[in-house]
């Protein structure tokens, strides 16, 4: 089957993809480390949605119409749509380095092959755009430019098959919860740590609801529940920070409002499901989800 040969194909590439990954990893989280709204801008925070997904469609179907206006010989329109499209993958490109800086294993080797196709593809249309000019509209554009502008969409082409597979294949920028359902079943909820027949104060605490793992937070006679597994990648919220009203993820630092689970700052762009608790009158608790 095509697609097992193909991630052969991808795998072998980690003899470089890896180092690579890393290298690259620790400077962009060096970056964005530093400017954090920044990362929060690119990776679509404010759009509850990552950015990247939406912005890439936009330079393939732009660099597309330039074989498209170089086969009719329009070489002015092919000039125009090759540099909008050079452009457009710029955009796309610094919203997936957003992305980028927070993938991990398989899933950063494989957005580091990604990656490379694309700053490839950038490389031959820039070349392609540079061999056009001064571009004479009575003329077609030479055969070396249409040549280099049609090779860029193959690897550009490599590049968005790779790139989906970091998507569709290993779940990158997908949320943990995207199957939950949202029963709203009351259940009986079973705290890790219950001191004195009361939930500690102040800290995270594991407990499990039927399946699924909660964090509980006790503030006062409020008991604030959201699901444990953190919507960006899994991350264990038990094991996270409280800062003021809100959890702090401890892998890749999301912060979610307690109270509902809104996202505060990414690189998570999802909200985290959020529970309502209250005491059994038999003793003990129960919980069920909160409708969003
Ligand atoms: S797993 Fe990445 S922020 Fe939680």
């Amino acid at each position: 089957m095509l697609a097992r040969w193909l991630i052969r194909v991808m795998d072998a590439q980690g003899g470089w993809t890896k180092p690579l990954g890393d290298l690259v990893h620790r400077f962009l989280n060096w970056f964005f480390g530093r400017l954090p709204w920044l990362r929060d801008l690119l990776i679509g925070r404010w759009l509850g949605h990552p950015l990247h997904a939406v912005l890439t469609d936009v330079p393939i179907g732009i660099l597309f119409m330039v074989i498209v206006f170089d086969v009719l010989g329009t070489s002015s329109a092919a000039a125009w749509a090759l540099a909008v499209g050079i452009l457009a993958m710029v955009g796309a490109a610094l919203a997936g380095f957003a992305d980028y800086a927070d993938t991990d294993g398989k899933a950063r080797e494989r957005a580091t092959l990604h990656s490379t196709l694309m700053v490839v593809a950038l490389a031959g249309y820039s070349l392609s755009l540079l061999l056009r000019f001064p571009v004479d509209a009575s003329q077609p554009a030479s055969a070396a430019a249409v040549w280099t502008s049609i090779v860029s969409f193959l690897i550009l082409s490599a590049g968005a098959y790779v790139g989906g597979d970091v998507v569709y294949v290993l779940g990158n920028m997908v949320s943990r919860h995207a199957f939950r359902g949202a029963g709203t079943k009351w259940i009986a909820l079973e705290p890790a740590e219950v001191v004195d027949g009361a939930i500690p104060e102040g800290k995270p605490i594991r407990a499990k609801l039927g399946i699924n793992q909660l964090v509980l937070v006790r503030q006062g006679e409020t008991i604030l529940a959201l699901h444990d597994t953190c919507a960006h990648a899994g991350g264990p919220l038990s094991e996270g920070t409280i800062v003021g009203a809100t959890i702090q993820c401890p892998w890749h630092a999301s912060r979610y409002e307690l109270a509902n689970g809104h996202l505060v700052s990414g690189p998570s762009v999802y909200d985290q499901p959020a529970y309502e608790v209250r005491a059994k009158d038999s003793g003990g608790w129960e919980a069920r989800r909160k409708v969003a």
